[in-house]
């Protein structure tokens, strides 16, 4: 497959590692996330699940989002930009059955919404899943730690890997996904020298939400670093600005000129000539309806 010229290269990321160049991911969910996301020279767009509770309004749980859910909002995203790699992210009941259903679900991702590559949760018999895909020709990032998809499981959103044992199968976890043929590796809410060893360990760049500073990039969902989430937040989030107060403001401010009668305002009103308007003005210029 050829890369659009433009498009940041997939290789070019394990490059970066190298070099030592952090990797930037954010969210997005639509066009003009992704074209601020561009503009600010964000490296990966991830067109997450998360947008079943940021986008979608479900409470606190990624699990109900579609795959046409997800087709639609990657399709606005991918649209939009031009360098940053978008990746898909596979939904709940998209890949875990099956090698051919992640494999044709993934298909989906490129061909219908035109994610560069596709990420997908857990290891163990995920990874299984992640080779299929790699096979059949498209990149994967992997995630483990945190996997929300399975949250139920992980007994709710807590942080993962906090015994020696259950750090080690996570390290033997991100070793596998490397083997699959993943192009990258999210760790989500794992103790940062957890994420430092596998980092340290890995060929390919490990992506950090929780993981602490030594990972090889990091991602932050959109709206909770612009200040659009509202309530708790996990205490890897840092905001950046505080948009749901500006976004508040500017709509109580709208409806208050609305109902005051000061908008629209002169300068937003369209006029006709004084001559035009006398014509039209004019005794039966208009018929009369019946
Ligand atoms: O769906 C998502 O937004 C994610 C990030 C939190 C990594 O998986």
């Amino acid at each position: 497959m050829s890369v659009p010229a433009g498009k940041l290269a997939l290789p070019e990321l394990t490059e970066m590692k190298h070099r030592g160049d952090r990797i930037v991911m954010v969210t997005a969910y639509d066009m003009p996330g992704a074209r601020f996301a561009e503009d600010a020279g964000i490296d990966m767009i991830l067109v997450g699940d998360t947008a079943a509770m940021v986008v979608l309004g479900h409470e606190g749980t990624t699990v109900p989002v579609t795959m046409d859910e997800m087709l639609f909002l990657t399709r606005a995203v991918a649209r939009a930009v031009h360098r940053p790699i978008v990746v898909g992210d596979m939904p709940f009941g998209s890949y875990q059955v099956s090698d051919e259903d992640a494999v044709r679900n993934a298909i989906r991702f490129v061909k219908e919404a035109g994610a560069d590559v596709v990420k997908l949760e857990g290891a163990g018999p995920m990874v299984s899943r992640a080779r299929a895909i790699v096979e059949a020709g498209i990149g994967v990032v992997g995630h483990i730690g945190l996997t929300p998809q399975s949250a139920t499981m992980l007994g709710g959103f807590k942080t993962q890997g906090k015994t020696a044992e259950a750090a080690r199968a996570l390290v033997d976890g991100a070793h596998a996904l490397e083997a699959a043929g993943c192009v990258a590796l999210v760790l989500e809410a794992v103790p940062a020298p957890v994420a430092e060893e596998i980092t340290r360990r890995l060929e390919i760049p490990t992506i950090g939400i929780g993981a602490g500073a030594a990972c090889d990039g990091q991602v932050l969902v959109y709206h909770d670093l612009l200040g659009l989430t509202e309530g708790h937040l996990p205490r890897f989030v840092k905001r950046y600005a505080n948009l749901s107060r500006d976004i508040r403001d500017a709509l109580e401010a709208y409806a208050s000129e609305v109902r005051s009668g000061a908008f629209p305002g002169r300068e937003h009103t369209y006029v006709m000539s004084e001559e035009e308007l006398e014509a039209f003005r004019a005794p039966g210029s208009v018929p009369v309806g019946d």
